[in-house]
């Protein structure tokens, strides 16, 4: 493997950590992102080398041809609705395990397959960490209902921008065919209330705040940090 970056060595620390979670027989949710990206690389080589038996849920079309290029035999949710683990990155993590995602537009997704998992963890470098949220919470919208979500949305506080995609002009359109909202909400002090408060929105198809982490991989360069939710 060609040499790492520091950042790029954290997040495969992280990932290859979380992968100790995985057993034989496993139902396994597989994020999106560069930090899972690790993860769905180590599980091809567990396979590979020890034998071990699991399937995928992909949560992107990305993840998907990344888990068959490492020879993970995937299953829909259709056929596995109820996943073992699913390990997932982030682009925000606060103190109390809570979440913001959606930096690669999957987040729906990404939040369907968390919530059919028994346990659902985080891997991520360990910049991502924040004692409060502060980052745009990236939305999912029913392009036909941008515009109320917007006038919703600043109702809300927020500041809304579509997601384009560099260098070009065009709206980012995610795996199903929707617009990305990215909202500057400031401080997010609290994320469950504002996330309920989202989802009431009609036309709104997701929001990127994830409340149900139950672990917290968290890389450095020489270790990993493991966050667990207070019960
Ligand atoms: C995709 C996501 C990613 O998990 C998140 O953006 C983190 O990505 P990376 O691991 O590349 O930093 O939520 O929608």
């Amino acid at each position: 493997m060609k040499n790492l970056s520091g950042s790029e060595l954290e997040k495969k620390n992280a990932a290859e950590k979380a992968c100790e979670l995985v057993s034989e027989g496993m139902v396994v949710g597989l994020g999106t992102g560069s930090t899972t990206a690790f993860a769905i690389r180590c599980l091809g080589r567990r396979i590979a080398e020890e034998g071990l038996h699991i399937t995928g849920v992909p949560t992107s079309y990305a993840s998907e041809a990344l888990a068959i290029e490492c020879g993970i035999p995937l299953v829909s949710l259709d056929r596995s609705p109820v996943l073992d683990l699913d390990i997932d990155g982030a682009d925000q993590i606060d103190a109390s395990l809570n979440v913001i995602k959606g930096g690669g537009a999957a987040h729906t997704r990404e939040k369907i397959v968390a919530c059919s998992a028994k346990k659902f963890v985080v891997v991520a470098d360990n910049k991502k960490f924040t004692a409060t949220l502060n980052r745009s919470v990236p939305i999912e919208v029913l392009p036909y209902a941008r515009r109320l979500v917007e006038r919703e949305l600043r109702k809300l506080g927020g500041a809304c921008k579509v997601r384009t995609c560099p260098g070009k002009d065009g709206p980012v359109i995610s795996d199903n065919g929707n617009f990305i909202l990215d909202c500057e909400f400031g401080e997010i002090p609290n994320p469950a209330a504002l996330g309920e408060k989202m989802s009431l929105i009609p036309g709104l198809v997701e929001h990127g705040i994830f409340t149900t982490a139950a672990e917290v991989y968290l890389g450095f360069e020489d270790r990993v940090e493991v966050l667990r939710r207070k019960v």
